[in-house]
């Protein structure tokens, strides 16, 4: 059950007529009351500029929710709805704060409880919603703790990110903010350090000395589709690798923290952040890929001949005592043929070969593949010999499936996990202020030579193709190939 103090909290959605509520927030709180997770008299109350009545609200919800949760029973969403409210009102009118507020009080009854604010806007309205929290004093904890969520883009660059954080903490202490990051909240991703820590034979040559190259990889196969506007105005390295993508590296590569809380996790993140070598602009073509597919430029509220990038490809390296000289490859895309996020660990060749091999033949690498998604699992190859084949040998698979494992349907959504850890105060799979400044400092000056005499061209693939050659060849350089 969750650590409420005893009270059952508030939670307050900001933009909660958008698709976000209806798709991922709502059905996860769902569940969270399905399992028991959460405090069953939990009162949610949604904030938008779209006029609904409270019955409107919970019809639209209820709608969400039979989509996308999963499951649905009649009886548990009349008890769930039961505590489902809503206010129209404007983000930057004081008044619909106060009547906000006043509906939250009147439903805490005057007693204390802890609240949660979620904001689910465009981005460019946080500030102002982080402002009139403050003038209407919501932030204040002498009734009961009061956090809030924001969801990503936290900032386009680092000047933007720095601003918000300033405006942010004008109004809420650090330990009050949780800025979600969705990939942290997947199973398959804290299970990164669970397979690392919790096992003693990973993490002894988990180095330099036996890793030959680290690689990740965030394929999809869905085009921008009805995202241009916002998409075209980020692209992917604002949309994947500032946030998800570098946070799994931090992930894979960071020390053992001496604990498992929030603040020992995160320190060790920050050191990994602090420890990649920034690209240069002189050796950015060496390091960085940048391609389009073919028809993103008819997308809707895309510009007729923007070169923002759908696909990128990275070569990283962590300057530490650990990876020094180790490659970090890194690939996100859209409208690719393959929907796959894996998370690829190849070890070092053989010293020597004992087996007769045929010229120009090697040994080949050892491969620890994690799997995020779609199919979560962990394979580890190695060579065997084939039967009755001399010493043929072929490498094959240790597998590990967690469906095999656990059942279909073992793993949950990752913003029922989130939501869960921000009520009970844990902030672990949060990023914090500086995480959110330190990756944008490694991302602005790659999309700022983009503009430079440096710059790589943008190549074009075709949608549902594999994605740019160029990809490959920042692999092929250094005698590597992506592993599938
Ligand atoms: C979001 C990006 O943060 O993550 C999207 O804005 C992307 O462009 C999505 O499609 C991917 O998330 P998932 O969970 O589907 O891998």
């Amino acid at each position: 059950m969750n650590a409420q103090n005893g009270a059952a909290p508030t939670i307050i959605i900001f933009g909660a007529s958008g698709d976000l509520t209806k798709r991922k927030l709502v059905p996860a709180l769902y569940n969270l009351f399905r399992k028991r997770r959460i405090a069953p008299e939990t009162r949610i109350i949604g904030f938008a500029r779209t006029e609904f009545s409270h019955e409107a609200f919970r019809q639209q919800m209820r709608e969400g929710v039979q989509e996308f949760a999963g499951h649905f029973d009649d009886a548990l969403w009349i008890a769930f709805s039961d505590n489902l409210y809503y206010v129209s009102g404007n983000p930057d009118a004081l008044d619909d704060f106060k009547r906000l507020d006043a509906l939250a009080r009147e439903l805490e009854a005057g007693q204390p409880a802890g609240r949660m604010y979620y904001l689910s806007t465009p981005p460019k309205l946080y500030a102002e919603i982080v402002a009139g929290l403050g003038q209407v004093g919501m932030q204040d904890e002498s009734h009961g703790w009061r956090r809030i969520i924001i969801e990503k883009p936290f900032g386009r660059d680092l000047p933007s990110a720095r601003e918000l954080n300033h405006k942010v903490h004008a109004v809420f202490n650090e330990h009050q903010v949780y800025r979600i990051d969705h990939y942290l909240g997947k199973e398959t991703v804290q299970n990164v350090s669970v397979f690392r820590f919790a096992n003693a034979i990973f993490e002894p040559i988990w180095n330099r000395n036996y890793v030959d190259n680290v690689q990740i990889s965030v394929l999809e196969q869905v085009p921008v589709g009805r995202r241009g506007g916002y998409y075209d105005s980020a692209g992917v390295f604002r949309d994947m690798f500032q946030n998800h993508i570098l946070q799994l590296l931090t992930l894979i590569a960071m020390e053992p923290p001496a604990a498992l809380n929030a603040e020992a996790l995160r320190n060790e993140k920050v050191k990994v952040l602090s420890a990649i070598r920034p690209i240069a602009s002189n050796v950015l073509r060496q390091h960085v890929v940048r391609a389009q597919y073919r028809s993103y430029r008819d997308e809707p509220n895309v510009a007729p001949r923007s070169d923002t990038p759908t696909y990128a490809a990275l070569k990283l390296y962590v300057d530490n005592w650990r990876w020094q000289g180790v490659p970090f490859f890194l690939r996100s895309g859209k409208a690719l043929d393959t929907r796959k996020t894996q998370i690829v660990v190849q070890f070092k060749c053989p010293p020597h070969s004992l087996f007769a091999m045929n010229e120009g033949q090697q040994l080949e690498p050892n491969t620890l593949a994690m799997e995020i998604q779609p199919n979560e699992g962990i394979h580890l190859s190695f060579q065997a010999k084939v039967p009755d084949a001399g010493l043929a040998m072929q490498p094959v698979n240790f597998d590990f499936h967690y469906a095999s494992a656990f059942g279909n349907g073992a793993i949950p959504e990752a913003y029922e996990r989130l939501i869960l850890d921000a009520l009970q105060g844990d902030a672990s799979l949060f990023t914090r202020s500086d995480e959110i400044e330190l990756s944008w400092a490694l991302i602005d000056p790659i999309v700022q030579g983009f503009s430079g005499p440096g710059a790589p061209p943008l190549e074009l693939y075709e949608q549902g193709s594999p994605g740019p050659v160029g990809a490959d060849e920042l692999l092929a350089r250094h005698d590597f190939a992506w592993v599938m």
